[in-house]
């Protein structure tokens, strides 16, 4: 296997001051023109991505999967699904990309299986198999049985439990599925479960991953005694946040330091309780988890400051760097985001047709990339946030596939929105997402208006928003201070509404979220701005500055 890491013994781990490029592979590149993005296509593009400056990709996960929830319904975890290529082509991906020093983080869905995994299937063959205690198969409430058995909702709308057939098909019992019904939970109470994921870890980590991403991180205990969900009640809650999955993470971690280049685990963590949040980040736990309290956080000075501050506050007991994140796959598209009035994040506020200005989230969505990148820790960068794709609001309903929207009757737009494939080159769709001649076109439609949206289109134009991000991350790499460098601290004397800290005693990051222009902090050279500053220097509004103090 390739030597990893381009940092010596004494370097601080690449985990804690990374830039991760968030891949979702099948709207990334499509190498094959069969419409859906694959490995091939992500081999071709790493220069691109090498170009861009990033340490790590992430990818979603690339498992043979009927693709009922986008690829997190599992039914194969040491394969590749053969619309994303084969296991030899993530290896040969995993290696290539190390070769020009980017590293790979894989997705581990252990919360649930696709309902066409092996075990589910072995379940619901036979209501005595062994694989039964795999799940939580329950009989319904009700004298026959017809009711869920208990109150538990789904994240996707409607009841978490879903009755099965038995196999001489009569009505039988109901199956627990936090998500989508082709998404059944496992009982993690299981010595097998535990096992198999600790195997699956190996698998990967053997394979040259760097580490990876834990989808649901905080739902995987549940209480055995399945208790009605009761808002109220001082118990702890039946499947959030238990205290028993610590000691899953901690065997994880033993696992993932008994390489010789330790590999990271990141979790998927949503909790509101920061103080609970950290506890995952224990030295001997995770060694880091996204950042929902700021990617949620609407476009306000003191709320932004607020969501920082806390942040570094909550991760500096467990020495934890912070991350920060703008959007990823399940949330709605940060230039879309920041045009609205709202313009925090909700999943209860996805909707469509809420009015967005799209050049005043584009001013931000600049403003906030030089935000982020300047902040202490880890950055995550979400496929297209480079591009500065918008969210598409438009796709037909007979079109979207995202079970969020297709379980909520209508009412919910779903994920579709920031899952369309890129645009790479051209003028018209596929904008060589696909290639010439592709047998299909790509999976979701793309917009007709996309044409400046183009890397190619981007990558000539110093005023694009490719350019503005190529050149942080380039100044981000050569600034020691930054990343996991220096302390941030807030610089004294400015405006309510400017958010002006440095990083050591040489670099400052001064955002302005005020109406009228600000003027900067004395300073030797302005190194970078998401926006021209004022003829007299000011820093308008919606704009952000990179400074050397
Ligand atoms: C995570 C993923 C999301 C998926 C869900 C169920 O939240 O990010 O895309 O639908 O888990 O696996």
């Amino acid at each position: 296997m390739a030597e990893h890491g381009r940092q010596g013994a004494q370097a601080a781990p690449w985990w804690r001051g990374a830039v991760i490029y968030q891949v979702y592979p099948r709207s990334f590149a499509d190498g094959d023109g069969d419409g859906t993005g694959d490995l091939a296509g992500v081999r071709e593009r790493l220069p691109y991505l090498a170009e861009l400056g990033v340490d790590a990709l992430w990818f979603n996960p690339w498992y043979p999967s009927p693709m009922a929830d986008g690829g997190y319904d599992v039914a194969d975890y040491r394969g590749v699904a053969p619309e994303f290529g084969t296991l030899a082509g993530a290896e040969k991906l995993i290696a290539d990309a190390l070769e020009l020093g980017i590293r790979t983080i894989v997705d581990i869905v252990p919360n649930h299986v696709s309902s066409e995994h092996p075990w589910f299937r072995a379940a619901i063959a036979d209501p005595a198999a062994p694989e039964r205690e795999l799940f939580w198969f329950r009989p319904g409430r009700g004298e026959h049985g017809e009711l869920p058995p208990n109150n538990w909702v789904s994240e996707f709308h409607g009841p978490a439990w879903t009755r099965s057939t038995d196999p001489d098909g009569t009505p039988g019992d109901w199956y627990l599925n936090l998500f989508d019904s082709r998404q059944p939970d496992l009982n993690w109470g299981h010595p097998r479960v535990r096992e198999e994921h600790e195997d699956v870890l190996r698998f990967w980590f053997d394979r040259g991953a760097s580490g990876v991403r834990i989808d649901s991180a905080a739902l995987l205990e549940k209480d055995p005694a399945l208790p009605d969900l009761d808002p109220d009640s001082p118990a702890p809650h039946p499947y959030v946040d238990r205290d028993g999955l610590h000691a899953v993470y901690r065997s994880w971690r033993t696992i993932a330091d008994s390489y010789p280049d330790p590999r990271a685990l990141i979790g998927e963590i949503w909790l509101p309780d920061t103080e609970r949040f950290a506890r995952y980040l224990r030295p001997d736990e995770l060694h880091t988890a996204f950042n929902f309290d700021f990617l949620s956080c609407p476009w306000e000075p003191v709320r932004l400051r607020a969501s920082i501050e806390g942040t570094l506050a909550a991760h500096a007991p467990v020495s934890a760097p912070a991350t920060w994140v703008l959007a990823n796959h399940d949330v709605t598209r940060t230039v879309t985001r920041y045009g609205r009035a709202d313009t925090s994040f909700g999943f209860a506020a996805k909707a469509r047709g809420v009015p967005t200005d799209p050049v005043l989230g584009m001013r931000r969505a600049r403003a906030a990339a030089l935000l982020t990148l300047a902040l202490p820790g880890a950055v995550y960068v979400y496929q297209g946030e480079e591009l500065g794709l918008p969210e598409v609001e438009d796709i037909p309903p007979a079109a979207l596939q995202d079970p969020m929207a297709l379980r909520s009757g209508g009412t919910s737009p779903g994920r579709d929105g920031c899952r369309v494939p890129l645009p790479w080159s051209g003028d018209a769709p596929p904008y060589g997402f696909s290639p010439a001649r592709a047998s299909a076109p790509p999976w979701l439609p793309q917009p007709a208006d996309w044409a400046d949206r183009t890397a190619a289109a981007q990558s000539g134009d110093p005023e694009s928003m490719l350019s503005l991000y190529r050149a942080a991350i380039r100044l981000r790499r050569a600034e020691s201070a930054l990343g996991d460098g220096d302390d941030l601290t807030w610089l004294p004397g400015v405006p309510a509404n400017v958010l002006a800290f440095g990083r050591g005693d040489r670099f400052a990051c001064v955002v302005n979220l005020g109406g009228d222009s600000a003027e900067l902090p004395a300073h030797r050279e302005l190194l970078l701005s998401s926006g021209p500053l004022t003829v007299d220097g000011g820093l308008p509004s919606d704009t952000a500055a990179w400074l050397r103090l």
